[in-house]
């Protein structure tokens, strides 16, 4: 059986891929921020490599090797690039970006020795379409996108697949809160009108993209950038 962990599994996408993975039947772990008060559910900040290595010495001492992980941990942020502080870029950053870096250091060895892995980086559909008011977090999704194509040439000799899949309009608390403070230049409704498909996107769209990409049928895909977006991106 296999050991997953799910950065951001406190909520919203990261929530749903962890109950997901559960339910295929590995055993999951969460990291989060804001941890749920449920089994093997972790608070770290993955902007912290100490927390995230105190937190993967429990999670392997009861669940064992770590050979699939989820990034899904994020940080959005909307601020006119002229009024941006560099504080805030660099916590945007840090979280979107360095965040993964820590947490992929951090599991490697396991996949190494084990022979096998899968790594599946959530980044977002704004990497691919530019948003405004979000400079730091476009670039920081831009660059996961581009972490993971290095990573799934590196490690794909060790058996290690790398993917991303970036979410457009997820039905989450972060886009809820976005619509509330009117940062999404309309309401979701007005967006569904906009979308191919009619409807927005769910964290369960996300979750069945997540367990096939870590399936043992998807071991020739990687490198990818798996695109869940309803059409709003091609
Ligand atoms: N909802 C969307 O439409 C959408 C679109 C594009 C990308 N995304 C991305 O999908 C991922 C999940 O987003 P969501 O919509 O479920 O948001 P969410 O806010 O519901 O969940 C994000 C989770 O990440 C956790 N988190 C934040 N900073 C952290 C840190 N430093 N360390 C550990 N945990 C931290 C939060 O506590 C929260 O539980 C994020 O990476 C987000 O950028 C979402």
């Amino acid at each position: 059986m296999r050991t997953a962990v799910v950065t951001g599994g406190g909520s919203g996408i990261g929530k749903a891929i962890a109950e997901r993975l559960k339910a295929d039947g590995l055993r999951v772990a969460t990291l989060d921020l804001n941890p749920p008060a449920t089994e093997h559910s972790y608070k770290a900040d993955v902007t912290s490599r100490e927390q995230i290595d105190e937190a993967l010495t429990r999670i392997r001492a009861s669940l064992g090797p770590v050979t699939v992980l989820v990034n899904a941990a994020g940080l959005d942020g909307f601020k006119r690039f002229a009024d941006l502080s560099f504080a805030s870029w660099q916590r945007v950053i840090d979280v979107n970006l360095n965040g993964v870096f820590h947490c992929v250091q951090a599991v490697l060895p396991d996949m190494v020795e084990t022979g096998w892995g899968r790594i599946v980086n959530i980044s977002s559909s704004s990497a691919h379409s530019g948003q405004q008011y979000m400079a730091h977090y476009v670039s920081a999704k831009s660059a996961v996108n581009g972490l993971t194509k290095a990573l799934a040439l590196e490690l794909g000799p060790a058996g290690v697949t790398v993917n991303a899949v970036p979410p457009g309009f997820i039905d989450t608390p972060m886009l809820r809160k976005a619509e509330e403070r009117g940062l999404l230049g309309g309401t979701i409704e007005d967006h569904i009108q906009r979308t191919p498909v009619r409807r927005v996107g769910t964290p369960q769209d996300l979750a069945a993209t997540c367990s096939f990409l870590i399936s043992e049928e998807a071991g020739y895909i990687t490198g990818q950038i798996v695109g869940v977006n309803g059409g709003r991106n091609t």
